[in-house]
């Protein structure tokens, strides 16, 4: 039954009210009333609802870092999850922290359809320097573990069709204890624009004080804009700041492409659950700030890895796609089972997560340890995540009316509902007024993508 095939006028007006915060600070109210008459009012009901969701949707986010880059959420593989600080070739030649792990993954980021789909930003975390810096004051990679330098790397990965990123810290010294950038901003954002650098992943360890921590971030950001070179800047800056005084996300977005706000990520159940916990906790102030050119980084992808069991890895693709974020594997290319490599390259999943709109999702509510999240996509879509938090039992059903989703206008008044993981099939048309019931795994996840004809 449709809610609009009524003949009569329904009642009083219909009233629609909608409230949204906009980063000026402002609260702006949208009241939209009407009676809802068949034939009559209707399509002027509909288009006035379609108009609404335009201009609620439409609101501009905080102004970001003017470089043009990062326009939907990195894409790309990053070494420390997986590898961390593994300096010693000698005993274990093919997991150490060199020239020849890079060059490998380059390699199958081009040939196993990774760059297809949009992974194109090969990383190097921690560990990859010298002790020392040179005569000049410059950071240098390790000689023997990068014969060829940071720039012989470079060109490989761009002769690859890929793009380089390279990590350093706004302290006296990286977390793993290599030279830090404080005192040497300019000298490094220019030796990795010389290098070919296009991403900086800039750690926050041993800085002495939080001006020199917000100083340096900032002064890091000008310093790579003033390169000329396009590289996109990857900040630590709020989660080292969490434990002393709030973030203010505006500012940051002016200054980071994205930025970490939480723990590491571990390859494990629990890593996953407190990183998706702490988001939903922040989600007021986290959210309406992220956007094109600057978004929350819940920190790298671990599927394919040890960890997380099949359905939690669905959880983690599924829910990453949701929050907006940045995709980095942290995985290992040369052996990966190729159901992990199916859902890390599934184009359905990746699309939702680069939607043009940049909005980032949010959980919508949690009952009886489901959890359901939703983010409004664009052409008036949204893809819907429920998860099953219970870790026992087996699969659980769970009913939704459709009209609870996307502020309520998801499904005006009708659309199409395809489920997109843990497998892809197409559940068929649905009204305002309908209910969904969907079966989810434990600890595992149901995305979908609903579309209005
Ligand atoms: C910190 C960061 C990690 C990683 C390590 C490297 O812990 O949060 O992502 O870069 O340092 O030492």
């Amino acid at each position: 039954m449709s809610l609009f095939n009524n003949s009569q006028v329904i009642g009083p007006p219909l009233k629609l009210s909608l409230k949204t915060r906009v980063t000026d600070g402002n609260s702006y109210r949208i009241t939209v009333a009407m009676k809802l008459k068949n034939g009559i009012q209707q399509p002027g009901f509909l288009l006035a609802l379609r108009f609404l969701a335009l201009v609620f949707w439409s609101f501009p986010g905080a102004r970001a870092l003017d470089n043009g880059l990062a326009m939907t959420p990195t894409m790309g593989w990053l070494h420390w999850e997986r590898f961390m600080c593994n300096v010693d070739c000698q005993e274990e030649p093919d997991s150490c922290i060199s020239e020849k792990l890079f060059m490998q993954m380059a390699e199958l980021m081009d040939s196993d359809g990774w760059k297809d789909v949009g992974y194109e930003y090969l990383c190097i975390d921690d560990c990859w320097m010298a002790p020392k810096r040179d005569s000049k004051g410059r950071l240098q990679a390790d000689p023997k573990r990068f014969p060829g330098g940071i720039q012989g790397l470079a060109n490989y990965v761009h002769s690859k069709g890929l793009k380089l990123g390279i990590y350093a810290d706004v302290g006296n010294k990286t977390c793993a204890g290599f030279p830090g950038s404080f005192g040497y901003y300019d000298i490094d954002a220019k030796t990795f624009a010389d290098w070919g650098v296009d991403l900086l992943k800039f750690d926050g360890c041993h800085c002495d004080s939080m001006e020199h921590l917000e100083n340096g971030y900032k002064h890091m950001s000008l310093a790579l804009n003033r390169t000329g070179r396009s590289i996109v800047y990857s900040c630590e800056w709020p989660l080292y700041m969490w434990p002393f005084r709030k973030p203010n996300y505006t500012e940051i977005r002016q200054y980071c492409n994205h930025w970490r706000n939480f723990d590491d990520v571990y390859d494990s159940w629990q890593s996953i659950k407190n990183i998706l916990d702490w988001t939903s906790s922040n989600q007021k102030r986290i959210v309406d700030v992220a956007g094109p050119g600057g978004w929350n980084d819940p920190d790298m992808l671990v599927i394919g890895n040890f960890g997380l069991s099949w359905d939690q890895q669905v959880t983690q693709m599924a829910l990453w796609a949701i929050m907006a974020a940045p995709l980095l594997m942290s995985n290992d290319l040369r052996h990966i089972n190729p159901q992990a490599k199916a859902l890390l390259q599934d184009k359905d999943v990746i699309a939702i997560n680069q939607d043009p709109l940049g909005k980032q999702g949010y959980r919508l509510r949690k009952e009886d340890n489901i959890e359901v999240w939703e983010r409004p996509l664009s052409d008036l879509a949204w893809a819907v995540a429920m998860v099953n938090l219970q870790e026992i039992g087996g699969p659980r059903f769970y009913t939704i009316s459709i009209a609870s989703l996307g502020q309520g206008m998801a499904c005006i008044p009708d659309c199409i509902i395809t489920q997109l993981l843990p497998v892809k099939r197409k559940l068929g048309f649905y009204q305002w007024t309908s209910d969904l019931k969907i079966q989810i795994n434990p600890t595992g996840t149901v995305l979908l993508r609903l579309a209005t004809n």
